[in-house]
């Protein structure tokens, strides 16, 4: 089974959030059930630089933005195949936005160009390889649906993969002419969506399967509430949506031999977190007491991530004597309310605004709590990075929140297989409850290490959902025309 996987980003090389680090582990996870996948992407620097100097060279016939090539090589042990087009892509910093932090003012034929070349090597070929399936992801990669249904060439079934339905890539009507599209497709059953071009919505009408990244969130995205206009379009196709979770690289993330964190550890040998504790604590100048839990969040600072409540549910923290350290950037509000609660209480709360990621490890392993209070979370990936490293998950109960942390209510607690606290999304009040509760497990120390011994060992890999999509490919290819 031979499958293009075509995204806007793919870790190690290009990220934002998750959707690089699930477009970069796919590959190998699926490789033992027999998939093939090779991932193209989008041309940025460091995609290029990524790949081996022998990497072969396709000359393109003009796509949206110009001439380019294509070039494919493994990178990382990913087979990679990259749009090479510097008008496009040779930019410096972010995928999406310009150094005023707005999007680029051509993402349309950025992203257009991604699309028409993925509709291209789906029927041609290229260095006669030709895949069975095209896995799109986001709106990014959404118009690339339209052409392999409307292009006149036998085209391979596609899926569309939602990780974040909040990005959804419209554009002026008038782009449809730039980008070549049929106009037959501009109307509301079409990729038309209030007036503009949807590259989303493109890909959520023609792609012949769809999927979002946890079960719940396939559920909670025919309401309005999370659908964001686009529910109705997924109601339609109820019966061809998938919710595959998400997983997480068990060797990138493993305490047993993470090279990042202070002192390595496992479920078995626990004893070694206390070392990244302190490591932790000394990074954000902290003084975090033994008797209460040391708090973090490793986030994009965006509403969706549901922030604002926990600068809200902060006296509660601090009132239980807990401590926080923060890892995040984005909305300069955010970072500035945390910044200055920092400077507050400079002991009990520290703050770093950037992009870490060895500090994102040394986070997880030092933490006993890691916070994801998001207001909607299709999957949400440091939940599972805190269950596996032990530092217990609250999280709201939405998307794949709900779905990878099990609620230390009483049941679960009798029998044994809490992981966290989940509380209900949006409620900063709730919030602060569930810090309260995280806080009374902690001062008992043997549910406490009983909790993080069920969470490090609550998989949190790609086995099952690996086998969830290789199975959904070999469908779409059997009932394909
Ligand atoms: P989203 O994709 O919505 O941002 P996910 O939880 O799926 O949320 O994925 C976020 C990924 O980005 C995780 O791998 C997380 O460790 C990483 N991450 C988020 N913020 C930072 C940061 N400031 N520094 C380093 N890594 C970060
Ligand atoms: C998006 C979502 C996040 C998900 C990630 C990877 O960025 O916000 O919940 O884990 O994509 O699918």
């Amino acid at each position: 089974m031979k499958v293009l996987s075509v995204a806007s980003e793919c870790g190690p090389f290009v990220k934002t959030g998750g959707l690089a680090d699930v477009v970069g582990a796919l590959p190998a996870a699926l490789a033992p059930l027999g998939v093939e996948m090779r991932v193209l992407a989008p041309g940025y620097p460091a995609m290029i630089a990524a790949l081996p100097d022998d990497a072969e060279v396709h000359e393109l016939a003009r796509l949206p933005g110009g001439r380019a090539r294509l070039l494919t090589g493994q990178a990382a042990g990913i087979e990679a195949m990259v749009l090479d087009s510097p008008r496009l892509f040779d930019r410096p910093g972010n995928p999406y936005l310009g150094p005023d932090g707005r999007d680029w003012h051509d993402n349309h034929l950025r992203f257009g160009a991604l699309g028409r070349l993925t509709a291209r090597i789906a029927t041609e070929g290229v260095g006669g390889w030709k895949p069975d399936v095209v896995h799109l992801h986001d709106w990014q990669a959404g118009l690339a649906a339209v052409w392999l249904r409307f292009g006149r060439r036998r085209a391979p079934p596609s899926l569309l993969t939602i990780h974040n339905i909040a990005f959804q890539g419209l554009f002026p009507a008038e782009t449809i002419v730039t980008l070549r599209l049929p106009k037959a497709g501009f109307h509301p059953e079409g990729f038309e969506f209030f007036g503009q071009l949807g590259f989303l919505k493109a890909g959520l009408v023609y792609a012949d399967r769809i999927s979002t990244v946890s079960p719940t969130y396939a559920r909670e995205l025919t309401d309005p509430e999370f659908g964001m206009g686009l529910e109705g379009v997924i109601e339609a196709r109820r019966a061809e949506m998938h919710g595959i979770l998400n997983g997480i690289d068990r060797e990138a993330w493993n305490p047993e031999s993470d090279l990042h964190i202070a002192s390595r550890y496992s479920a078995a040998s626990p004893a070694g977190k206390d070392a990244n504790r302190v490591a932790l604590a000394r990074r954000f100048g902290l003084h975090a007491a033994p008797e209460a839990p040391l708090f973090c969040v490793v986030s994009r600072l965006t509403r969706q991530k549901g922030l604002d409540l926990l600068l809200e549910a902060l006296p509660r923290l601090l009132a239980r004597g807990a401590s926080l350290a923060l890892l995040g950037s984005g909305d300069p509000n955010l970072e500035s309310a945390f910044r200055e609660a920092a400077d507050q209480n400079p002991e009990r709360i520290g703050v770093v605004i950037g992009w870490d990621e060895p500090l994102a490890h040394l986070m997880q392993a030092g933490a006993d709590v890691i916070l994801v209070p998001s207001r909607f979370e299709p999957c949400g990936l440091t939940q599972l990075c805190g269950l596996r490293y032990g530092a217990l998950p609250v999280v709201a109960r939405t998307g794949g929140l709900a779905d990878t942390v099990i609620d230390a209510n009483d049941a679960a607690l009798r029998e044994g297989v809490a992981t966290g606290f989940q509380f209900p999304a949006g409620s900063s009040a709730a919030l602060a409850e569930a810090i309260d509760r995280a806080c009374d497990a902690f001062a008992n120390g043997k549910v406490w290490s009983a909790m993080v011994g069920h969470a490090m060992r609550h998989p949190v890999g790609w086995e099952e959902s690996a086998h969830a999509y290789a199975r959904l490919y070999a469908e779409m290819t059997e009932s394909a025309p």
